[in-house]
C-alpha cells in the first residue's frame, strides 16, 4: 500500500483527460459529459492539487463574452471551493473546422488571425486565474501531403505565432511562461515540432525565446521512438522544461494516453528517478519543480467509476515509483554499481582547468588503450537492481 496523495505531490489533471467522453475516430461517446466544476470537485476529493484546461472545455466555442465570463466566474469559485489551483490554461485551436489547416500555420491567413487572436485571448484568461503556464500544443500544424504546404513559410509563420504570444505576455507583464508540447502526428498526417529536440530549435530562434520552453508528454515522444526520461534531461539542461505531461503509451502506435506507468513500466521508473531525486551524483544540476501533470485518456470501456478510478491510478503509480526510486538511490548496492559504472564520474570535464589544446595535443596521458577496451562498466547489474526494486 501507498500513502494518498496530497497537495505537496502537486498532482494535476486536464479536465479534457477525465472529461473525455470516449469519442474516437470509430464510435460515439460511451459516457455522460459532467459540468467542467463537476470533474474539478471530484479530482479535488481524490487528492490532486491543480487543474488545467482548455478555453473550451470550459465555454463553448463561440460564447459571447458575457457567457464566457458566467461559466468562468462559476468554475473559478468551484476551483477555489475545492482548494485547487489552475496551474495551466491553454488554447483548442484544433477541435472546430475552422482550424482543420491548422491555428497558427494555416495557408488561409484569415484562420490564421482568428487562431491568433483566441489564442491571445486565452493568455488573458491564463494570467487572470492566476495560471504559471501557458501550454501551446499545435496539433493541427502540420500536413499530410508534403506538396501542401510552403513549409518555410509554416516556420516562419510558427515563429511570428509565438513571437507575437510571448511578446504580448511580456507587454502585459504577466507572470507566464509557454510551454511547446511535441507530438510527431496525430491528428495530423506529421506536426511541426515532432520531438523536444524540434521545439528546442524552435525556441532558439524566437525573439522572445527567454519565456519560451516545454511540456514534453511521455507518450508523445515514445510515438517517435525516444527515450522520455532522456527528453526530460535535455529540456532540464537548457533549462528549459517548465512543465510536464504523464501518461502511458505502448510502442509506436497511435496515441494511447494510457494511465501513467500503464504503457513501458521501466521508462516511467526512471522517469520518476528524474523528477524525483535528480541526476545521480548531481546535486548541483537544475531540478523539476512543476506540477505533476497528467494528460491522459480513461479507457473508452471504463464509465464514471472507471474514470475515477483511473485518476486514482495514475497518482498511486506515481507515488509507487517514487517510493521505489526512493529506495533504489538509497541502496549501497547502487550506489557501488553506479562507481563501478563509472556513472559518478562523467560530471569530470574532459579537459583540465586552463588545460591549453596545444598542452593537451601534445601528451598522451600515458593511456592504455589496451586496458580500457577491457574495462567492464556494469550497466547490465546496475539496471538489475533497478529491476529488483521495480518488481522485487
Ligand atoms: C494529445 C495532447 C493534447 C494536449 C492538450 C494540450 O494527447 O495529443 O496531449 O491532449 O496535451 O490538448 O493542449
Ligand atoms: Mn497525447
Ligand atoms: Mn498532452
Amino acid at each position: 500500500m501507498v500513502r494518498s496523495p496530497e497537495k505537496s505531490d502537486k498532482f494535476s489533471f486536464g479536465l479534457w483527460t477525465v472529461g473525455w467522453t470516449g469519442t474516437d475516430p470509430f464510435g460515439v461517446a460511451t459516457r455522460p459529459a459532467l459540468e467542467p466544476w463537476a470533474y474539478a470537485e471530484k479530482l479535488a476529493e481524490l487528492g490532486a492539487w491543480g487543474v488545467t484546461f482548455h478555453d473550451n472545455d470550459v465555454y463553448p466555442f463561440g460564447s459571447s463574452e458575457l457567457e464566457k465570463a458566467r461559466i468562468v466566474a462559476r468554475f473559478q469559485e468551484a476551483v477555489a471551493n475545492a482548494g485547487l489551483v489552475i496551474e495551466m490554461v491553454t488554447t483548442n485551436t484544433f477541435s472546430h473546422p475552422v482550424f482543420k489547416d491548422g491555428g497558427l500555420t494555416s495557408n488561409d491567413r484569415g484562420v490564421r488571425r482568428f487562431g491568433l487572436r483566441k489564442v491571445l485571448r486565452a493568455v488573458d484568461l491564463a494570467a487572470d486565474l492566476g495560471a504559471e503556464t501557458f501550454v501551446m500544443w499545435g496539433g493541427r500544424e502540420g500536413a499530410e501531403y508534403d506538396g501542401s504546404k510552403d513549409l518555410y513559410s509554416a516556420f516562419e509563420r510558427y515563429k511570428e505565432g509565438l513571437d507575437t504570444v510571448a511578446g504580448y505576455i511580456k507587454a502585459q507583464g504577466y507572470e507566464l511562461r509557454i510551454a511547446l508540447e511535441p507530438k510527431p502526428n496525430e491528428p495530423r498526417g506529421d506536426i511541426f515540432l515532432p520531438t523536444v529536440g524540434h521545439a528546442l530549435a524552435l525556441i532558439a530562434e524566437l525573439d522572445n525565446g527567454d519565456i519560451v520552453g516545454l511540456n514534453p508528454e511521455v507518450g508523445h515522444e515514445q510515438m517517435a521512438n525516444l527515450n522520455y526520461t532522456h527528453q526530460l534531461a535535455q529540456a532540464l539542461w537548457s533549462g528549459k522544461l517548465f512543465h510536464i505531461d504523464l501518461n502511458g503509451q505502448r510502442g509506436l502506435k497511435y496515441d494511447q494516453d494510457l494511465v501513467f506507468g500503464h504503457g513501458d513500466l521501466l521508462s516511467a521508473f526512471f522517469t520518476v528517478d528524474l523528477l524525483e531525486n535528480g541526476f545521480a551524483g548531481r546535486p548541483d544540476a537544475p531540478r523539476y519543480t512543476g506540477p505533476r501533470h497528467f494528460d491522459y485518456k480513461p479507457s473508452r470501456t471504463e464509465h464514471m467509476e472507471g474514470v475515477w478510478e483511473s485518476a486514482k491510478a495514475c497518482m498511486q503509480t506515481y507515488l509507487l515509483l517514487a517510493e521505489k526510486a526512493r529506495a533504489f538511490r538509497a541502496d549501497p548496492r547502487v550506489t557501488e554499481a553506479m562507481e563501478y559504472a563509472g556513472v559518478l564520474t562523467l560530471q569530470e570535464p574532459t579537459l583540465d582547468a586552463g588545460e591549453s589544446l596545444a598542452d593537451f595535443l601534445a601528451t598522451d596521458d600515458d593511456f592504455d588503450v589496451d586496458k580500457a577496451a577491457e574495462r567492464d562498466f556494469g550497466f547490465v547489474k546496475l539496471n538489475q537492481l533497478a529491476i529488483e526494486h521495480l518488481v522485487g
